[in-house]
This record gives structure tokens, C-alpha cells and sequence, in this order.
């Protein structure tokens, strides 16, 4: 568990999942059986992904999220725990299974995800309101993801825009509520169809991602950094031509989770008081780093 310094910390409101992978040739059409070799457990849930790549990018991690009361709730704290994350604000939820992640991935590291939202159902906007209440200070970063319910999405950026943190909001999905959390002027990380998806429905072109990115961030008000995977990024803000930062070269076992990766460092560079072109290519460095590897973060570890 990490110690209180006066650090800035990393807040990440998220979800926290159990990954059960298996690799396979190809993906299964619907209605058939396709065999892999074995299954792997994996830490997972972006929430709890990003957390663990900003806690390795050596910043002070506080993940806010809900976990049940059952054996997948305690392996996935005793990972978060050893990857130094403190997981004293994760919720246990009687009642509520853990998180779980059923991921396939085939031969070119592409995946195939079903999640079974479980226990991070639970997270309310109230108790995220009532933790960053308490503890946000204006150089901290909050960094929130939307496999939780969008009233938590929104407590979480409207509570970073109060105090005056730097917030960044990772659409994945791009649900209803992070067209309201515009209004706080978060920094936007979508990927590339989770942007063009925004564009379109605020009425913005989407011909392109450079138009659709520019007029998002126009419209925002705050910078959209954009993450195309083997094309690398792109960084708009307002009022700035935007800038492509290129991606790197290299072998792709698995892109599971490299968004997530991206996101948790970019957090910590920010928290570290980066500028944000800096936070973004030590960014695209850890996400190109993170497809070299089979998982979203590795095996669970417990100790
Ligand atoms: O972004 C990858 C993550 O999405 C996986 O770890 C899985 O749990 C899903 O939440």
C-alpha cells in the first residue's frame, strides 16, 4: 500500500475486472467452438489497468471502484496491492460478483472482449463525490474511465474541475454522460472510433480523425488526444494546429489493454507536472511497450 506524501496523486476512478484469455488462432464465428491452448487469469478492468501502468510510471495511485465479496474480490486487490496501487477506496459489494473479463486473441493480437459488469455496477457518484471531496487537491490528476455507471463518471470530473485538478476522461465507451462531462472541459483520450463516434453525435464532421479531433476539441474546449493504435497519436488543443506523434515500431502479441496503459501514464506524466505533448509520447512509449506482452498487465500476482 502506498504511503501519503505530498506527491500529487493519481486518482483513478475505474473498473476493476478479473480476465480470464485465451489465445487462439481466430476468432469464433457465432455458434462455433474455436480451441485454444490454455486459459490465463489476468488482472483487468481499465480502471484497475491504468492504475497499475501509473503506479509503475512511479506516481501515487489511489483507485476508486468496486470489487464483491468473493474469491475474484481478493485476488484482484492482492494484485492492485502488490503493484502498489492503494485500493483502501475500492468498495466490497455483498451481493455482487467481481468484475469479469472474457477475452479472446487471435494470432494478430487483435481481442475480442465480453465483460460481465458485476460488482462495478456499484460504483455511485455519491461516495467518488464524497472521496475527492475530501481528499482531491488542485495538483493531483483524476483519471476516469466508463465501464461504471455514468453518474460516477460524472462526479469524478465535475469534482477535478471544482478543485481545479487536472481530469482526464478515457470514453471507453463513449456512454451518454461524457457529452455532459464536456461542460467541465476534461481532457478527452478517445480512440479512434470512440471519436468520431463523439463528433457525430454533438452534429461535428467525422470525415476524417483529424477533422473530427480538431472540431472536438474546438468545441470542448479542452485538449482531445487521440489513440490510433498502429498509427500512433494524435494531440489537439485549442486554438493549436494539432500534432501526430508518431508510433513505434514493434512485434504485436496482444493489444489488450494498451489504451489503458496509455491513459494511466499519461495521468502520472501530468501528475508530474509534464507539459501534455511530453505526457502523451512517454504515453505512446508504455502503450507500444504494452503489445509486446500477452495480457492487459500480466498474470495476477499476489504477494
Ligand atoms: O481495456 C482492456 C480491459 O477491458 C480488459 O482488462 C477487460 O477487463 C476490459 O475491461
Amino acid at each position: 500500500m502506498h504511503e501519503t506524501t505530498c506527491r500529487p496523486t493519481v486518482y483513478v476512478v475505474g473498473a476493476i475486472n478479473i480476465d480470464i484469455v485465451i489465445k487462439t488462432s481466430r476468432f469464433p464465428s457465432p455458434g462455433e467452438t474455436v480451441v485454444g491452448d490454455r486459459a490465463e487469469h489476468h488482472g483487468g478492468g481499465k480502471g484497475a489497468n491504468a492504475a497499475v501502468a501509473a503506479a509503475r510510471a512511479g506516481a501515487n495511485v489511489v483507485l476508486i471502484g468496486a470489487v464483491g465479496v468473493d474469491a475474484n474480490g481478493e485476488l484482484a486487490l492482492a494484485d492492485l496491492n502488490s503493484c502498489n496501487v492503494d485500493t483502501r477506496r475500492v468498495r466490497r459489494c455483498d451481493g455482487a460478483s467481481t468484475g469479469l473479463a472474457m477475452i479472446v486473441v487471435d494470432d494478430a493480437g487483435e481481442n475480442q472482449i465480453t465483460v460481465g459488469v458485476g460488482a462495478n455496477a456499484e460504483v455511485a457518484g455519491d461516495t467518488v463525490a464524497q472521496i475527492l471531496q475530501g481528499e482531491l487537491r488542485p495538483n493531483d490528476c483524476v483519471l476516469v474511465s466508463t465501464e461504471i455507471p455514468g453518474d460516477a463518471v460524472l462526479a469524478a470530473v465535475e469534482h477535478a474541475e471544482s478543485v481545479g485538478a487536472t481530469c482526464v476522461l478515457n470514453p471507453a465507451p463513449p456512454v451518454d454522460e461524457v457529452l455532459d462531462a464536456f461542460a467541465y472541459k476534461p481532457i478527452l483520450t478517445p480512440n479512434a472510433g470512440e471519436c468520431r463516434q463523439l463528433a457525430m453525435r454533438i452534429g461535428l464532421s467525422a470525415r476524417d480523425i483529424r477533422t473530427a479531433a480538431t472540431e472536438l476539441c474546438e468545441y470542448t474546449g479542452a485538449p482531445v488526444v487521440v489513440t490510433m493504435g498502429g498509427e500512433g497519436v494524435l494531440l489537439c488543443e485549442p486554438g493549436k494546429s494539432p500534432v501526430h506523434i508518431e508510433p513505434l515500431d514493434v512485434s504485436v502479441v496482444d493489444t489488450t489493454g494498451a489504451g489503458d496503459s496509455f491513459n494511466g501514464v499519461f495521468a502520472a506524466r501530468l501528475a508530474d507536472g509534464d507539459a501534455i505533448d511530453a505526457a502523451a509520447s512517454a504515453a505512446n512509449r508504455a502503450a507500444a511497450k504494452s503489445v509486446e506482452v500477452f495480457g492487459a498487465r500480466g498474470l495476477l500476482r499476489t504477494s
